[in-house]
């Protein structure tokens, strides 16, 4: 069989690749606090801490692209206090941050469905996504209301309202046809997703876009996440050889 004409994998294949896309699921939030005997809320503010580190330490190191899992289409589920915090602290961090993300010559993504998040924040979202959009540095994509398999089914319904409306064939629909109308378009590939906490799932986050993603899961919960464990998660990634399926 020939390889498929609109294949998205990277070219070449083969040895350690340079490093463009890390992802993160940054879980342990709340087993952070419970060690300290401290509110949830608690973890996930010094989780917001450990965003401010990581961003700031990708940037120093070079990754092109950095995406973080910071709200997940299932944390719904979570108790409605708790999912006010976590929309409290969103709102926080967009008002102190977007200057130190400006300063840092980071440019802002957003991906999921965020536009379902309240009116202010979906605001305070597309502001900071203007203000940031002229950067060249980092690119930080923040998965915002997030899954992969709602992703998917919208870039389903896309081509599908696309196919019936003539504008594409369906027997000429491939890979790319998807890859482009997934939020990640526009992003590099994806090289490495780490999730911290210990869990070793992907827990509906990225599953197209990890195919040939390396996957790196570390015991480190993830507000004593640092520049440190994500030099020592780059240097885990250098030491993997990557074949795309070839040999
Ligand atoms: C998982 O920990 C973390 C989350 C559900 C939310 C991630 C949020 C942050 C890192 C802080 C806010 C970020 C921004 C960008 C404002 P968990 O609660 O599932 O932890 P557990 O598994 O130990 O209970």
């Amino acid at each position: 069989m020939s390889p498929a004409s609109a294949s998205p994998l990277p070219a070449g294949g083969g040895g350690a690749a340079a490093l463009r896309h890390v992802a993160i699921i940054m879980d342990g939030n709340g087993r952070w606090a419970k060690r300290r005997l401290l509110p949830r809320i608690a973890g996930h503010r010094a989780g917001m801490e450990a965003v401010r580190k990581t961003i700031r330490a990708a940037g120093e190191l070079g990754v092109e692209a950095l995406t973080l899992y910071a709200f997940s289409s299932e944390n719904w589920r979570r108790p409605a206090s708790e999912i006010a915090d976590l929309m409290g602290l969103l709102r926080f961090y967009l008002r102190r941050e977007v200057a130190e993300l400006d300063r840092n010559n980071v440019r802002l993504e957003l991906i999921g469905d965020w536009r379902a998040f309240e009116p202010d924040i979906v605001a305070d979202l597309e502001s900071a996504r203007s203000r940031l959009a002229g950067n060249s540095g980092l690119t930080v994509a923040l998965a915002l209301n997030y899954g992969s398999q709602d992703e998917l089914a919208r870039a389903v319904r896309a081509i599908a309202a696309d196919a019936q409306a003539g504008r594409i064939d369906p027997a000429a629909i491939t890979a790319t046809t998807i890859e482009q109308r997934l939020d990640t378009a526009g992003l590099p590939p994806l090289d490495l997703v780490i999730r911290t906490s210990g869990e070793e799932r992907l827990s509906n986050f990225l599953l197209w876009q990890s195919a040939y993603a390396e996957l790196l899961f570390v015991d480190t919960l993830w507000p004593d996440f640092d520049q440190a464990a994500l030099e020592s998660a780059i240097a885990a990634f250098a030491r993997r050889e990557r074949r795309y399926g070839g040999r």
